[in-house]
C-alpha cells in the first residue's frame, strides 16, 4: 500500500511565555483535525515540543496535497482562536500569511512529508526540535547516514553499502527551492563543505542508493525569509524511516549524544547545545536550551501504533546532564563572541536600528 506521512507544525501560542501550548489548544487542534479530516486521513497523532504543536498524519493523497495542508492550516487557525481566548502568548505567531493558497509551504508552519510503498514492517521516527532552525539536523543526519564511525550499518549491512543521496537546499535562495544532489560516500567532502554552514545549507531529504527509496524528509522553512523580520525560530520537524535498507533506529539516535551547538536559544539569537528530551517536553532555561524529541512508530496500512519515546531511557538522562553542562558553559559568556549569533542572522531583529544609530556617532580621526 502506498501511503504518505505528513507532519505539519506551528507555534500558535503558549502558556507563560514560550514554554508550552495549553491543553485546551492541543485539544482544539486535535478535535478539529479529527472532525474535519474524517474522509481525508487514515490516522493521526497530535503532540507538542516546547511551544510548537505538530499534526502527524497518514493518508493516500501524496505530498503537498492541498486538502491535507488546508486541513492543518484551518486547525491552526481554530487553535489560534482558543489561544487568543485564553490569552496565550504569541497566539497565531507562525501563521504569517492571511489567505491559504495551495499548500502550507512558505506560509509559516513547518512541513515534512514522505510518500512511500509501505514495507510489511514499517518503522519510522518523527523528530521535532524547538528553539532552533533546520540546520540543527545537518550534523546528526550526516553522521547517521554517511559516517561509519556512527553508523555501523554502512560497514556491516550489504543493504546499506551503496550509501545514500543527500538533497541539500540553499535556504537563502527564496524564489524557489534550490537543491543540490550529492552522493555519499563519493562526495562526502562536498557534502561536509555545505553542511558545515547550518544557516545556509540544510539537508532537505535523503534517499537510499540501493533502492532509490526515500529515507528522510526535513522541514526547511526559515521564518525570517518569509516574514522579513524575526518572528520566532523555525523549530524544524523531521521524518526518518529506519531499519533494513536504512540506518537502524539506534544508529539514527546515536549522533544526538553529541548535544552539538546549534543556532537558537533565547530570542533565536544565540548558540546552545541541542538537548535530546522526552516527548511533550517544555522549554525553560534561557528560553531553551534548544531541544529535540523523537517519537518512534510502526505503521501498517496507514495505522500508527502508539509512539515509543526514543529519548526516554536512563542513557539519555546521562546525556541531558552533559548537555546541561555545555549549556551552562556557553551561557557564562553572555553576549560575547561565539555565544551569540553573527550579525547576518541577527539582522532580522532589533539590533539593526541600534547599530545604525551608533554608526552615525562614530568619528573618523586623523
Ligand atoms: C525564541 C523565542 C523566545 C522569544 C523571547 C522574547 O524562539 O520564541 O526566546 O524570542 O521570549 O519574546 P517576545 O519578544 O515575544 O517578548
Ligand atoms: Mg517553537
Ligand atoms: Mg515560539
Amino acid at each position: 500500500m502506498k501511503i504518505t506521512l505528513s507532519v505539519l507544525k506551528a507555534d500558535i501560542g503558549s502558556i507563560g511565555g514560550h514554554i508550552t501550548p495549553s491543553q485546551a489548544l492541543v485539544n482544539e487542534v486535535k478535535n478539529f483535525v479529527q472532525e474535519n479530516g474524517k474522509n481525508l486521513i487514515i490516522d493521526l497523532y497530535i503532540s507538542f515540543t516546547g511551544d510548537d504543536i505538530a499534526i502527524l498524519c497518514t493518508h493516500e493523497r501524496g505530498i503537498l496535497d492541498e486538502k491535507i495542508h488546508k486541513l492543518a492550516w484551518d486547525a491552526f487557525i481554530a487553535g489560534t482562536a482558543v489561544a487568543k481566548k485564553q490569552g496565550l502568548y504569541g497566539a497565531g505567531q507562525d501563521l504569517l500569511k492571511d489567505a491559504f493558497s495551495g499548500n502550507i509551504k512558505g506560509m509559516g508552519p513547518a512541513v515534512a512529508e514522505i510518500e512511500f510503498e509501505e514495507r510489511p514492517n514499517e518503522p519510522f521516527i518523527f523528530f521535532a526540535a524547538d528553539k532552533t532552525d533546520p540546520g540543527a539536523y545537518n550534523l546528526p543526519f550526516y553522521l547517521a547516514f554517511a559516517d561509519p564511525m556512527y553508523c555501523a550499518g554502512l560497514i556491516l549491512s550489504p543493504k546499506m553499502s551503496d550509501g545514500y543521496t543527500f538533497h541539500i537546499i540553499d535556504v537563502e535562495y527564496t524564489e524557489k527551492d534550490k537543491i543540490i544532489e550529492l552522493n555519499a560516500p563519493e562526495e562526502l567532502y562536498d557534502i561536509a563543505a555545505l553542511l558545515r554552514d547550518n544557516e545556509r545549507y540544510v539537508i532537505e531529504s535523503i534517499y537510499s542508493r540501493s533502492t532509490g527509496n526515500q529515507a528522510l524528509s526535513i522541514s526547511t522553512t526559515r521564518l525570517h525569509n518569509i516574514a522579513g523580520k524575526y518572528t520566532g525560530k523555525d523549530d524544524p520537524v523531521a521524518l526518518v524511516r529506519v531499519q533494513g535498507e536504512f540506518p537502524a533506529t539506534g544508529e539514527v539516535l546515536g549522533p544526538f549524544q553529541i548535544g552539538h551547538y546549534v543556532a537558537g536559544f533565547m530570542r533565536g539569537s544565540h548558540i546552545g547545545p541541542l538537548m535530546p528530551c522526552k516527548l511533550n517536553s517544555t522549554i525553560s532555561f534561557f528560553d531553551g536550551p534548544p531541544v529535540v524529541t523523537g517519537a518512534a512508530f510502526s505503521v501498517r496500512e496507514g495505522k500508527f501504533t502508539e509512539p515509543a519515546d526514543v529519548f526516554d531511557h536512563p542513557y539519555w538522562d546521562y546525556i541531558r546532564t552533559q548537555v546541561s553542562e555545555k549549556a551552562t558553559a556557553i551561557r557564562r559568556q553572555g553576549f560575547s563572541g561565539a555565544a551569540m549569533l553573527p550579525y547576518s542572522e541577527l539582522e532580522y531583529g532589533g539590533i539593526v536600528e541600534k547599530l545604525e544609530k551608533l554608526n552615525k556617532k562614530f568619528k573618523v580621526k586623523d
